[in-house]
């Protein structure tokens, strides 16, 4: 096995591109670090893996003979723990969603700064992800590509062109153990929350991404709608799925949902910016919400954006006290009862994804 300067074995990289140039650049960049191969087609590709083993393989999607999608799907045959970086121009929604099915760790849009690709590839060299929490990846990444396809989060053609960026937010954010752990907590709770936790998080990085936010942002606003509700998980589960009218002491008991995810978060280490999204999503601008009452200057955007995201997943999914709205009929519900109650900026954006 080929040794690195410090004598330790190097790890094994296969790069496959149609265009050469890629290859090369990539291994003048990686070869001190790594034992590098290269393959210009899938089928040169897939002969490499079947003589040999690879801790990481970066494949372009579109090219001759046989495309980054198959090699991967043969691959995973073959060496079912190698991690697998997909890189593309031309991505499309089934690409994408194929793709992370079959376990891709990770998406790159072309074109990209050659730089950018070769720390990916050090920093997923260096993960080291046990293979327990990466099968817990793998299923929320799944239930969130479900979703993704089966609900209506505006006209697909819009929803392809950003779902790359939205996809790259859920892995950056799936990194994270704690962030995996804590979805894994609510699905065992409850899976109608979990999906709806889910759901909030993808209309939040929806609207991000279509109105091109910055990774950073864009990765805390879908992160908090993923937690925004685990306190639910400390509430009695009877009264949350109740499908006769609350009693006051029972709504007192759903409200304190929000105190309860607070102090999880921080328990948990999650930013403070994170917590304050679960404690304050039921808050209104007119201070007609709950926890505090708090007005429009007590309330974060983070918190607005999420409440509003909060109310039209809420309105779209089936409960059991009433049918599930169709798109249409959530946003024309949001301009009637909410009016000065929620950010109709966020409102604006999120009908003009869905409407077009
Ligand atoms: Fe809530
Ligand atoms: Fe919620």
């Amino acid at each position: 096995m080929t040794q690195s300067p410090a004598g330790s074995a190097k790890k094994k990289l296969l790069i496959v591109d149609d265009e050469k140039y890629i290859t090369q650049l990539l291994t003048e960049l990686l070869e001190n670090d790594y034992s590098v191969e290269t393959a210009n087609d899938g089928i040169q590709a897939f002969n490499k893996l079947k003589n040999d083993s690879f801790d990481l393989m970066l494949t372009d999607i579109s090219m001759p003979n046989l495309d980054g999608i198959e090699l991967l799907r043969l691959a995973r045959a073959q060496l079912p723990d190698m991690s697998v970086i997909m890189m593309s121009g031309l991505a499309t929604t089934e690409n994408v969603i194929d793709a992370l099915n079959l376990g891709a760790r990770h998406f790159i849009r072309k074109p990209f700064k050659i730089n950018d690709v070769s720390e990916i590839i050090k920093q997923k060299m260096s993960e080291g992800q046990s293979s327990e929490s990466a099968s817990e990846i793998d299923v929320v990444m799944t239930d969130i590509n479900y979703l993704i396809l089966s609900n209506n989060y505006g006209k697909m053609t819009d929803v392809k062109k950003i779902l790359p960026a939205c996809t790259q937010a859920y892995y950056d954010i799936l990194k994270d153990a704690r962030v995996v752990k804590s979805l894994m907590k609510i699905k065992q709770f409850d899976d109608a929350i979990y999906r709806h936790s889910l759901d909030v998080g993808i209309i939040a990085s929806i609207i991000c991404a279509f109105k091109h936010v910055k990774t950073a942002l864009l990765n805390a606003i879908t992160l908090g709608g993923f937690l925004h509700d685990i306190g639910k998980i400390n509430v009695d589960y009877n009264i949350l799925n109740k499908s006769e009218k609350l009693t006051t002491e029972e709504f007192d008991q759903i409200k304190l949902h929000t105190f309860f995810g607070h102090n999880i978060l921080l328990e948990e280490g999650f930013a403070e910016e994170v917590a304050e999204i679960a404690f304050k999503h039921h808050e209104k601008l007119d201070g007609s919400g709950y926890p505090r009452g708090y007005t429009e200057y007590g309330i974060d955007t983070a918190s607005q954006f999420i409440a509003v995201c909060d109310i039209y997943s809420a309105l779209t999914e089936k409960r059991p006290y009433r049918k599930k709205l169709t798109p249409q009929e959530a946003l024309e519900l949001m301009h009637k009862d909410f009016v000065a109650k929620i950010n109709f900026d966020v409102v604006k954006l999120l009908r003009l994804f869905i409407e077009g």
